[in-house]
């Protein structure tokens, strides 16, 4: 098992008498893009301010590669990159003097440096362009190449899709996993486009008035132990609705002639095998696919914004 790169346990964010955030536990490995989840007002902006040291911790703790954010502010701060609401751009320079700017605040940042994280956000080619001429796009990839000079180990952004087109969306997730994968970063991302989210994170955690509500894999619906929704079309339909309900599910669905259950990929198996052996003609099985978008309305009880 390797060692999360961010870690929150037990986090609590009191304001006044509102308790904003209750208990939030959750990790963050390196090469991993983690989506953070949750409809307005959820909690999702507070939670990274307090990752990024712009907001104290009530009670728990944040750890960043091991050091408490906390405890060991400045050991802990120096791994993270992020974009705090705008990147930070003056329009009047151009990109390579925007980050050439921003070098000079931190510590042994050299020329290549600047030079490689042009290359891997794609704007090498617009390096001597002034920023007021770059689309909302290109300032973004601009503002993560920023974020990311200093070779960061956790890169947290908050809604860094935000009034991106289509093919800016598109653009931003291709390079987020590129960072993730050959930097082995650890990128944390807030959202509410669920879509999107699904396409680019490995793992998501989802928010609801400052709590947990769940951690799952993108992928998850393939697993073992993740029930999904099944249609089976069966040759006895109604005799193969009544055995299941007296040997293995409370609910079994038939709407035209099709059984629906809601099992495990496990028990499935098992169901398929049962009705065989009870001499049964199985003519086909599938698995309904669950979006994102579903089990975020399932998981929040349909309270999305
Ligand atoms: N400075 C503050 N004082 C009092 N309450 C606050 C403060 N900042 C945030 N809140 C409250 O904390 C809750 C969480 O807000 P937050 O901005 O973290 O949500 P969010 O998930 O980022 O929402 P959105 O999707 O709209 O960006 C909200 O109920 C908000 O009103
Ligand atoms: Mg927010």
């Amino acid at each position: 098992m390797q060692e999360p790169m961010l870690s929150l346990q037990k986090v609590n964010k009191m304001i006044g008498r509102n308790h904003i955030i209750r208990d939030l536990s959750f990790d963050v490995n390196p090469g991993e893009i983690f989506g953070f989840l949750g409809p307005n007002g959820a909690g999702k902006t507070t939670t990274i301010r307090m990752v990024v040291g712009l907001t104290g911790i009530s009670s728990g703790d944040i750890r960043i590669n091991d050091f408490s954010i906390t405890k060991d502010y400045k050991n802990a701060i120096q791994y993270v990159g992020t974009i705090v609401e705008n990147p930070e751009l003056y329009p009047y320079l151009t990109a390579e003097k925007n980050l050439l700017h921003y070098a000079r605040m931190s510590k042994n940042v050299t020329k290549e440096d600047i030079k490689q994280r042009l290359e891997l956000v794609r704007l090498s080619h617009v390096r001597d362009q002034k920023v007021s001429r770059f689309s909302l796009g290109m300032k973004q990839r601009l503002g993560i190449a920023q974020a990311m000079l200093h070779n960061p180990k956790v890169l947290i952004l908050d809604e860094p899709t935000n009034g991106l087109d289509p093919a800016g969306v598109r653009e931003m997730r291709d390079y987020l996993r590129k960072v993730a994968k050959e930097e082995n970063i650890a990128i944390l991302v807030s959202s509410h486009l669920l879509s999107e989210m699904e396409l680019m994170c490995d793992r998501f955690a989802i928010i609801q008035n400052g709590k947990l509500v769940k951690v799952e894999e993108v992928s998850s619906e393939g697993q073992m132990d993740v029930a999904s929704f099944y249609r089976i079309e069966v040759d006895e339909p109604n005799k193969a609705k009544k055995l299941l309900l007296d040997k293995y599910v409370d609910e079994v669905g038939l709407d035209d002639e099709i059984i629906r259950v809601n099992v495990t990929k496990e028990k499935i198996g098992k169901i398929i095998t049962f009705l065989t052996n009870n001499d049964m003609t199985i003519y086909e099985v599938i698995r309904e696919k669950q979006t994102l978008e579903d089990r975020f309305l399932e998981a929040t009880e349909g309270e999305v914004s």
